[in-house]
């Protein structure tokens, strides 16, 4: 099996997308806040609440949750597409431009940028980090969580686009 037969497998299970972020708190409340757009993000566990999300090992979201355990996830509606598309973006030195017009509160629990209007939110603290393949699965205790009744419907992503539900 080549990589485009399992990209091309895989690009055929139709997924939530949420925007990981976190606080850097080296640098108090000053220091930078980073985002990361992500599919692979699940539930694992209701006793304890367990969720997991898979990040690129070497990923700026990888190096930093290696540093601190703490960290959320904004489950996107389709409405929030270009949000999901700008902190998707290879190759980005800082996300402060990219943080700096998005409508985001601070979680009380994690100090992570929470968006505004995101269909849930889910604050959460590292449990256990699992090395795989080019991966790291990132487990985390969720701490609190918040949801939305919007008309907005969640954003999905399936065969390489954004879609909506219909
Ligand atoms: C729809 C979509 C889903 C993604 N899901 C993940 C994911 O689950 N894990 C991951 O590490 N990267 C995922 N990415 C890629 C990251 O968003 C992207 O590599 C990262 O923001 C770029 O930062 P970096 O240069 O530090 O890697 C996804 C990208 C898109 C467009």
């Amino acid at each position: 099996m080549s990589e485009d037969e399992f990209r091309a497998a895989m690009a055929r299970l139709a997924a939530g997308v949420v925007l990981v972020t976190a606080h850097d708190v080296e640098d108090g409340p000053a220091g930078e806040d980073v985002g990361m757009t992500a599919t692979s993000f699940l539930s694992v566990s209701l006793d304890p609440p367990l969720v997991m999300v898979s990040v690129r090992e070497g990923s700026r979201m990888d190096d930093l949750l290696a540093e601190q355990p703490l960290w959320a996830a904004s489950v996107l509606t389709a409405g929030q597409r270009q949000i999901a598309g700008r902190f998707a973006m290879k190759g980005r030195i800082s996300d402060r431009l990219l943080f700096a017009d998005l409508p985001v509160r601070r979680g009380g629990h994690s100090g992570a940028p929470l968006v505004e209007g995101a269909l849930a939110t889910l604050e959460c603290r590292t449990e256990q980090r699992v090395t795989a393949g080019d991966h790291t699965l990132v487990i985390g205790r969720v701490l609190a969580t918040t949801t939305a009744t919007t008309k907005d419907g969640p954003l999905a992503y399936f065969r390489g686009s954004y879609r909506h539900l219909a």
